[in-house]
């Protein structure tokens, strides 16, 4: 039975050492720990990562991965070494700073970089160890950003996602990491590689184009002989968990207890981790502000500010840490009265019990990033207002705010902008409130955990079943050998030819590729012998086919498949018109709405389409492109047109395709030999309507439902000629 593997840096576990030295053990409560339960803890399915203990005795790590087995966990241990260099070093000083443009910060040394590879070939060996060829591995995160690859070279077919939880910068900010090329390499070696944001997977593919060269097709990239899809998964939260512990009696008993020490002040809540890129001081410094601007509101409102502690052995944290306190003290100091503190500071971590009374009785939640890959506090507060009364104040700079729109969103370098944000939520009528916190809930609610963790997981399914279903593999020697012989033996012969890339080279003027001499001696002598039957099927007009090619003896398909003409007969053309394939588009579409927040679908009797006016700009037109080809993809063999128009794609009944038309010509004459050739997207139809053991030859590129490739229509000509000197 094949199984999943999640790998993070982080185990969700967190491990002490009780007054008695003895271990113990509290699970994560953390959203993608709960995400991912329904992964991991099935089967034999597990989470690889450091427990985030360090310890150099032999019988502690035994005792302690012995401990996490149950909980379907398997350490990687790291050592003082490793925490320096690798975790606090080359992850939180070089990679952290630069991809929150905070590039002023970021370390550039080649011993923490050794470093980062050092332990990343560390994860990856211990995660071979535990591979099967068929299992699938979710990787997460910039800690393992090389380990891809690395399993990759290991196992070439396995099924592996990587997802990166933190901004992806633009590449003029990626470029300046003197190991940029590496990065990138090391993450494509996944199948699928997912970012929070439109912007993020934009950035990375430019980055994937300038430093690697690779180019993007609909966001799939082509790595050696392996299809790769970038995409982006905006995370949502365990929406019901933080909805349900706003409801408790747990969490009104201390908003009750918190309100008598606090009396009837508005409350500003503020939490984050200890992070420059949450930009903490500047948020005092516009509340600060707000008080000078606004001397009402003195005593009448109070900033509750919970900083959790986080990586405090990087220099820039401990500055960091310093410089709140400064300014918490400085503030309190000046406007604080004896019955009044203007901030509450706790420098702590608080569990989801006291957190959500936090988020229950907060009027408004500050949440100012400079930078931030996501934000999930956000959403936990809207989740947990359950009268609907609220206001969220937003940095237009985290992943969130694409989402949440419904929010006062903020610059957070624009401090005024925050001033007049906060006076904004304080006097912000109810009715506003409740309807823009029932806007942001019902997204919240639809595109929550475990949607995002479906949707990953079927798109790496998606682009593995497209991996095997489009590999070819070059004509060889060998196989050009294997197919002459059964070529010379066979008695009734069919040859598909497209024409344009095929069997003639591009050129500027389309009339200008009419047959040259070795064509027209190829075509002459392949066309004369009685066992074979040659069609030339094109998207070119009927008449210019009929000019270019009706002098041999071969059959004529002109114009995609709507013009048939058997040799010196007329030409015949075929349609129907159904609508049975809606069907099966419908939840195509479906998936493509669930994705895509804004999109949705008009059902007409002949058609379907998908509109994408309300839609992230970009991410539209990007989503377009993908589902125009996904849907071309999968209407191989039925009758559909895809249509691209004004903010919308229409589907309609295509009545005929290449593919259609082929195998209504194969299925009306005799054969014991088929071969089929072609370049483009149109041939795909031709080849994917072919019989199994068909030899079906794709011109160029690597990737298509045909069997083997050849570079150009030279080679194919020189089949041509192999075939006719056999
Ligand atoms: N959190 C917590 N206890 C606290 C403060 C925060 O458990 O005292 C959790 C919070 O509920 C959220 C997470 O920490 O789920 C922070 O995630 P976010 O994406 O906002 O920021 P990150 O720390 O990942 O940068
Ligand atoms: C962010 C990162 C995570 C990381 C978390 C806590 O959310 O994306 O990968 O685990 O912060 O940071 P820490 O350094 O304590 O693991």
């Amino acid at each position: 039975m094949s199984k999943t593997i999640i790998v993070s840096n982080r185990l969700p576990v967190k491990i002490q050492r009780n007054e008695k030295k003895k271990l113990e053990y509290h699970s994560s409560a953390g959203g993608l720990a709960t995400g991912l339960g329904s992964i991991y803890k099935q089967g034999n399915n597990l989470w690889i990562g450091w427990p985030g203990i360090v310890t150099n005795k032999k019988e502690e790590k035994a005792e302690i991965t012995q401990g996490i087995q149950k909980e379907s966990m398997f350490p990687v241990f790291l050592t003082e070494e490793d925490i320096r260099d690798f975790y606090e070093g080359f992850s939180n000083e070089t990679l952290w700073p630069n991809f929150h443009y905070f590039n002023q910060y970021a370390v550039y040394e080649p011993r923490l970089w050794e470093a980062y590879k050092r332990v990343n070939r560390k994860f990856a060996d211990e995660i071979i160890k535990k591979t099967d060829p068929d299992d699938t591995l979710w990787i997460h995160d910039y800690q393992l950003m090389l380990v891809p690859d690395m399993i990759r070279k290991v196992h070439p077919n396995v099924s592996m996602g990587f997802f990166l939880h933190i901004p992806f910068p633009s590449y003029e900010i990626f470029r300046l990491i003197p190991w940029r090329k590496e990065i990138l390499h090391g993450v494509l070696g996944s199948d699928l590689i997912g970012f929070h944001t439109y912007d993020d997977m934009r950035h990375f593919l430019s980055s994937v184009s300038r430093i690697v060269g690779l180019s993007n097709n609909q966001g799939q990239l082509v790595v050696g002989n392996r299809r790769v899809m970038v995409d982006s998964f905006p995370m949502g939260i365990d929406y019901d968990k933080y909805a349900e512990a706003a409801a408790s009696p747990e969490a009104l008993e201390r908003e009750v207890h918190y309100r008598i020490s606090l009396g009837d002040q508005k409350l500003i809540l503020s939490i984050d981790r200890l992070d420059y890129s949450k930009g903490i001081p500047q948020r005092l410094q516009a509340f600060d502000m707000f008080f000078e601007r606004y001397p009402q509101y003195r005593n009448k409102i109070s900033l509750i500010l919970v900083v959790v502690p986080s990586r405090d052995q990087v220099g820039k944290y401990k500055e960091l840490k310093e410089e709140i306190e400064g300014l918490v003290g400085r503030i309190n100091g000046k406007y604080g009265k004896i019955n009044w503190t203007p901030i509450h500071f706790f420098y702590r971590s608080f569990p989801l019990g006291e957190l959500s009374a936090f988020y229950r009785m907060a009027d408004v939640a500050l949440v100012t990033p400079m930078r931030d890959g996501m934000n999930l506090v956000c959403k936990e507060f809207i989740a947990s207002k359950i009268n609907r009364k609220g206001v969220l104040i937003l940095s237009e700079m985290c992943g969130a705010s694409k989402e949440l729109s419904d929010a006062i969103l903020i610059n957070p370098n624009d401090l005024n902008q925050i001033v007049e944000a906060i006076y904004r939520a304080l006097t912000m009528p109810e009715e506003e409130q409740i309807l823009h916190n029932t806007n942001m809930q019902n997204s919240l609610k639809r595109y929550n955990i475990s949607h995002w963790v479906d949707l990953f997981m079927n798109s790496l399914n998606i682009i593995k079943e497209m991996q095997s279903s489009m590999q070819t593999h070059k004509l060889d020697d060998l196989s050009l050998e294997k197919m002459l012989k059964e070529f010379s033996k066979a008695e009734k012969r069919v040859i598909f030819l497209d024409y344009d890339g095929t069997l003639t080279g591009f050129v500027s003027d389309p009339r200008e590729a009419k047959p040259d001499e070795e064509l027209i001696d190829i075509m002459r002598r392949l066309a004369k012998e009685p066992k074979n039957s040659v069609v030339v099927i094109s998207g070119r007009d009927k008449d210019t086919l009929q000019e270019w090619m009706g002098e041999f003896n071969v059959d004529l398909i002109a114009e995609h498949g709507v013009w048939t003409r058997e040799h010196s007969k007329d030409w015949k053309t075929v349609v129907a018109m159904k609508n049975t394939w809606k069907k099966e588009i419908l939840p195509v579409l479906e998936l493509y709405v669930n994705r895509t927040p804004g999109s949705f679908i008009e059902e007409k009797d002949f058609s379907l389409v998908w509109h994408y006016r309300k839609v992230e700009t970009g991410l539209g037109e990007l989503r377009t492109r993908e589902l125009t080809s996904h849907l071309k993809y999968l209407s191989s063999n039925s009758n559909l047109q895809v249509l691209e128009g004004d903010m919308v794609v229409e589907i309609k009944d295509r009545e005929v395709n290449k593919g259609r038309t082929a195998l209504q010509w194969l299925q009306s004459h005799e054969h014991d030999f088929v071969m089929a050739i072609g370049d483009d997207f149109t041939d795909e139809d031709t080849f994917k309507a072919m019989p199994k053991d068909a030899y079906t030859i794709k011109v160029g590129s690597v990737t298509s439902a045909a069997r083997f490739n050849v570079n150009t229509y030279k080679d194919v000509r020189n089949v041509l000629k192999a075939m006719l000197a056999y």
